[in-house]
Order: structure tokens, then sequence, then C-alpha cells
């Protein structure tokens, strides 16, 4: 069963303060995720983890249609109800290990969309077929994760070195092709996600039937740097991987997938 750390009540404070202020999400992820939209007037989107549904109501905004949001955690969809409700926006309690309830129910959207979420799927192959059933052909499923050197170490003991002046210099991490399960501490002791090397990700996502566009290590402009000067050892060591993967036009049949 997924974890569902967010309804954790000190979890769920704390991220909300570190949300609040100037974030990594917003000098970095977001301003990248942000350049890899597709067009979205008339659109069908599904935001997977849509956390306070911020990005829900960007894609109203930028003219789509109809959005759903799904989330796991009740006090994060509580949230979204009462700061990004439109009547375009489906807010729904779901794990996304159960995207198949979607796909029964005849759902179908022209962009998928995840914000750092992915890494708390457990079985990733079966959240590629789901996202690749829930998608019209020519579909895009965009998508950011924490990165699998952040993810790699299995005591999630990853860490920046310093130099002699105390800056980052270079960053240690172990455990890289150990594919699994990491428990560690944010906010609170047992968090968990899941690592999983480059290659599986991209070969997991080509498997499904998906075509990639883009493969992206966000780093921060110049500006952003001005504002948070300790976003340049993004430069040693990214903190996210964005992909942008399309479904074909013409899909093939399961037996002619790249398998
Ligand atoms: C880091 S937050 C990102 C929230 C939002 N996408 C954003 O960028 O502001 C991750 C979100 O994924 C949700 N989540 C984690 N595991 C999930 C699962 N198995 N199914 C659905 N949502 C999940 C969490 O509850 C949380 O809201």
């Amino acid at each position: 069963m997924s974890q569902n750390i967010f309804d954790n009540e000190t979890f769920f404070n704390e991220y909300r303060k570190l949300r609040e202020g100037k974030s990594y999400n917003d000098l970095l992820e977001q301003p990248a995720m942000q350049a890899l939209l597709p067009g979205l007037t008339g659109k069908r989107v599904l935001d997977i983890g849509c956390g306070f549904g911020h990005n829900c109501l960007d894609f109203i905004n930028r003219g789509a249609s109809r959005v759903m949001g799904i989330d796991l955690s009740q006090k994060m969809l509580s949230a979204a109800q009462k700061e990004a409700s439109h009547p375009g926006i489906t807010y729904r309690r779901m794990d996304m290990a159960g995207l198949s309830q979607l796909v029964s129910e005849g759902e179908r959207f022209d962009l998928i969309y995840s914000s750092l979420a992915f890494h708390y799927a457990e079985d990733f192959p079966r959240l590629m077929a789901g996202c690749f059933s829930l998608l019209h052909p020519g579909g895009v499923l965009l998508w950011s994760q924490e990165h699998p050197i952040v993810t790699a170490t299995l005591d999630c003991a990853g860490h920046f070195n310093q130099d002699e002046q105390g800056n980052p210099c270079s960053y240690t991490f172990s455990d890289y092709a150990k594919s699994g399960r990491r428990v560690g501490t944010w906010f609170v002791e047992g968090v968990v996600n899941y690592h999983r090397p480059m290659g599986e990700i991209l070969t997991t996502l080509a498997h499904a039937g998906f075509v990639l566009t883009d493969a992206v290590e966000p780093t921060p402009s110049p500006q952003a740097i001005k504002q948070r000067p300790d976003l340049a050892k993004e430069f040693i060591k990214p903190a996210f991987l964005i992909i942008r993967a399309k479904k074909p036009e013409n899909p093939l049949s399961g037996t002619e997938k790249g398998k």
C-alpha cells in the first residue's frame, strides 16, 4: 500500500512552510516544467499528485477545458479545494497506483502532468501503462521527479562536500544501480520513496509505448541564483529530472512495443 506521508500533521505543516518561501520548485523545477507544456486551449488535463492544486488552476488559466487533480492526501486536497477551486477542475482522492480505475471509467486526457510525485510510485511499469492508456493518441506525458542521483543512496545519506572556504565542491552518493525502496528523513522519519536509475526510467517509458521528446536536468538562471545563491550547487549535482514524452498518433500493439 502506498505511504500517505503528506497527511502526517508535522510533515504537512513543514511542507506547507517550505512552499511558502522561494523554493527550489519556484526557482528551478517550475520554470523548466512550464517551458515544456504543450498548448492547452480546449484540452483535458490530468494532474497526478496535484497537491495544493496550483498547477490545476494554471492549466485552466492557460485555456484547458477540463482538469482532474488526483492525490492520496486528504489534507492536500482540502487545501486545493479551498485555494484552487474552479468549475472546470475536479479534485479526487486517489492513489496513482490505481489509474486503471480511471481507464475503466472511460476517462481520457490530452496531457498527463505530474510535479514531484512519481518518485513515490512503487510500481513504475504499472504507472507508465496507466498513463499510456489514459492518453489520447498524440497526447503528452510530462513529469518531474527527484533526480536518480538524489534518490540513489540506500541510507539516504547522499551529501555535498565543501572546499576549504566552505563552498560546495562535489557530491557523494552510492548504490546507484540498486533499484528500489528508500526510507529516509524529510521533516519526519520514515519517509518512503523509490529509486530507479536513469536507464530503468527511460526503458520503462519506452516499453510502455511512449516516445521520449525531452529529458531535462534543470539548472538555475542567473536571476534565480541572485534570489537564492545556494542554487549554484545545482551545477555540481542536479536536484530534479524532468521527462516529456508523447503517445504516438498510431500506437504500436503490445507485442510491437520496444520489448
Ligand atoms: C511533493 S508534493 C507535490 C505537489 C504538487 N504536485 C506540487 O508540485 O505542488 C507530492 C504530492 O504527491 C502526492 N502523492 C504521493 N504519493 C501519492 C500516490 N501514491 N498517489 C497519489 N498522490 C500521491 C502527495 O500527497 C503530494 O501532494
